[in-house]
């Protein structure tokens, strides 16, 4: 039976190549055979994998104009061989392609990023354009089915780092991203897209000096989470304060944004489980690397001190407290110099 069900197709496929050529007539050469819902090819392993393609789903991709031998180059007679390799997508995306593909640098960065390194290195789990964008599924990026729409890029970057991703997930800001929110990050605003870099590389976005300015692009003063009532000079009050100025002079070891707040698990202060609240703060503070003798009173109030607002209490006294005696002191020199002035300017008329 299923003999004969091949023998049909085979017949059928070879009927369909000598079929009149066009697009149309392209398309349908390969569907005879895979639009039928029942075609499978098993894997050694005995896996069952679906050969069905959805015509539809690539007529509302960005590769509507395409046909499967475009991406499929290596199939060029019917009946095909069972081996087919696999779709080079640079084939069309490169600079100066001939085809309308979209180009430029922001493509060419793919190869030196720590993905594209890996895959060339031979690394058969690092990904190729299509295991981030899809195959007949590539929509454009703003489109909400789109592999690489805003709140999708953390489940499509998941699919390989899957502890990050469930980390990430309950966060504050992937619980946001969860919900639509395209003002928290998603894995792309923190590491880049296609010149990812190894954390430890000076030139990753995520690189241990590099976190503040990540951080800053939202929490600094220009940042869009001032718009939910966090302040918004959390980075400032970070370069004010002995950490802050620490790395500033080049010291790696000393706390960035991430050592305290953690980097993919962070949540607000208020929560429990966040690494800085109140009640895990000896935890955080007191890793052997850093403060192991820190205890719940360690941090309470000295992290992100803004000498200007009153809720930095004895700062805020001191701070304020040479603010006037410096006023007071020229002030005193001011009055001092006009009545000297004066005072001259009188005698000298006097002798006159
Ligand atoms: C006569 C029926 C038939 C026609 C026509 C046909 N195919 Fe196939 N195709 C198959 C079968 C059967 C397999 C599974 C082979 C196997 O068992 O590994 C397959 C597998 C494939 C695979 C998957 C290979 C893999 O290893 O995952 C691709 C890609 C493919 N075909 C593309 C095409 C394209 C493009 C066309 C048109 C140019 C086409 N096919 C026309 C029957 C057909
Ligand atoms: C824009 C490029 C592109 C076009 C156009 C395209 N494909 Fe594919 N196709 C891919 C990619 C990418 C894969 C994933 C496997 C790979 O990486 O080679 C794939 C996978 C497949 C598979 C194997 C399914 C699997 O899960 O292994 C079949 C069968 C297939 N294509 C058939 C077709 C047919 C038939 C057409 C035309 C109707 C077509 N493709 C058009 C890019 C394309
Ligand atoms: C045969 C040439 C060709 C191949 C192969 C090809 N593409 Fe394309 N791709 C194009 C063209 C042409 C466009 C522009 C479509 C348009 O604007 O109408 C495009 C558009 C895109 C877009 C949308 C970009 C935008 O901003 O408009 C993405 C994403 C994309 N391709 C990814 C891929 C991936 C991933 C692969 C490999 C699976 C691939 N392409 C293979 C020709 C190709
Ligand atoms: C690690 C995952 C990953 C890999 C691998 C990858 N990309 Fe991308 N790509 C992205 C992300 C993320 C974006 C940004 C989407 C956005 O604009 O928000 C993007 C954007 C694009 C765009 C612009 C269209 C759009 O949807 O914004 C094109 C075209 C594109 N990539 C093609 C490629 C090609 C060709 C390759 C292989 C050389 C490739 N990509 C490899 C993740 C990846
Ligand atoms: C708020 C910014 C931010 C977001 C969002 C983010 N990361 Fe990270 N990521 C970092 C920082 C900072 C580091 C460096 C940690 C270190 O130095 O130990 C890092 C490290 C990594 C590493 C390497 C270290 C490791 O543990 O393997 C990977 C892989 C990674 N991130 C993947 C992801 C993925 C996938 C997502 C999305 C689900 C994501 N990141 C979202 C900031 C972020
Ligand atoms: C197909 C699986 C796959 C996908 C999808 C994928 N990655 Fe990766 N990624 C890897 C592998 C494998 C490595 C390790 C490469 C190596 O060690 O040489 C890696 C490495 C990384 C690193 C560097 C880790 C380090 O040590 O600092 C970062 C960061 C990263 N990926 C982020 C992302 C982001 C962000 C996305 C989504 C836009 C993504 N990855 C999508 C497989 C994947
Ligand atoms: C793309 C912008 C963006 C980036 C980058 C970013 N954040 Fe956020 N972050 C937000 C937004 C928006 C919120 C508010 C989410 C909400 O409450 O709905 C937030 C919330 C937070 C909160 C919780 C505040 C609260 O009271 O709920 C902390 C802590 C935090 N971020 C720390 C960081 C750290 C540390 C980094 C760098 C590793 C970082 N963020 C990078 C946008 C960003
Ligand atoms: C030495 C540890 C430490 C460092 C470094 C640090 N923070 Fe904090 N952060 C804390 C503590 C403790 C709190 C809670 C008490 C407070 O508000 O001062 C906090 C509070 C916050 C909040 C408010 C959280 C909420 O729920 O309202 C945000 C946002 C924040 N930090 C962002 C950052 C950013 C961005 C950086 C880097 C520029 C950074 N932090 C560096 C320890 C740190």
């Amino acid at each position: 039976m299923m003999k004969r069900t091949i023998h049909w197709l085979i017949l059928l496929g070879v009927a369909a190549a000598l079929m009149p050529t066009g697009d149309a007539a392209a398309l349908e050469r390969c569907l005879i055979c895979h639009q039928k819902h029942d075609l499978f090819k098993t894997e050694e392993t005995g896996r069952k994998i679906s050969l069905y393609v959805d015509k539809q789903q690539l007529e509302n991709s960005v590769h509507a104009e395409r046909i499967c031998t475009d991406c499929h180059i290596d199939i060029v007679a019917i009946p095909h061989q069972k081996e087919v390799n696999a779709v080079n997508c640079k084939r069309c995306h490169y600079s100066g392609n001939p085809v309308g593909a979209p180009e430029g640098e922001l493509y060419d960065q793919y190869e030196h990023s720590v993905h594209g390194l890996a895959v060339a290195a031979g690394n058969p789990t690092a990904p190729v354009c299509q295991d981030c964008h899809g195959d007949h599924d590539i929509m454009l990026h703003d489109s909400t089915e789109s592999k690489m729409y805003r709140a999708n890029i953390p489940r499509t970057c998941g699919r390989c780092h899957i502890d990050i991703y469930s980390h990430y997930r309950e966060s504050v800001h992937g619980v946001e991203s969860e919900k639509g929110n395209v003002d928290v990050p998603v894995c792309s605003s923190c590491h880049g897209e296609h010149n990812i870099a190894r954390h430890e590389d000076p030139r990753s976005r995520v690189y241990v000096t590099n976190v503040t300015h990540t951080c800053a692009d939202c929490h600094g003063p220009k940042g869009v989470a001032s718009k939910y009532g966090i302040k918004s000079n959390r980075t400032e009050t970070f370069e004010e304060s002995f950490h802050g100025v620490a790395q500033q002079m080049g010291n790696k070891l000393v706390a960035n944004c991430a050592s305290c707040h953690g980097v993919h698990d962070i949540r607000s202060e208020d929560d429990p489980k966040s690494s800085v609240y109140i009640d895990n703060i000896p935890k955080t503070c007191g890793k052997p690397e850093c403060h192991p003798e820190a205890t719940v009173r360690f941090a309470s109030g000295q992290i992100h001190i803004d000498p200007k607002s009153k809720e930095s209490g004895i700062i805020y006294y001191i701070s304020h407290f040479f603010l006037i005696l410096t006023i007071s002191t020229l002030a005193g020199l001011f009055i001092f110099i006009i009545m000297d002035l004066f005072r001259r300017a009188k005698s000298n008329r006097a002798k006159k």
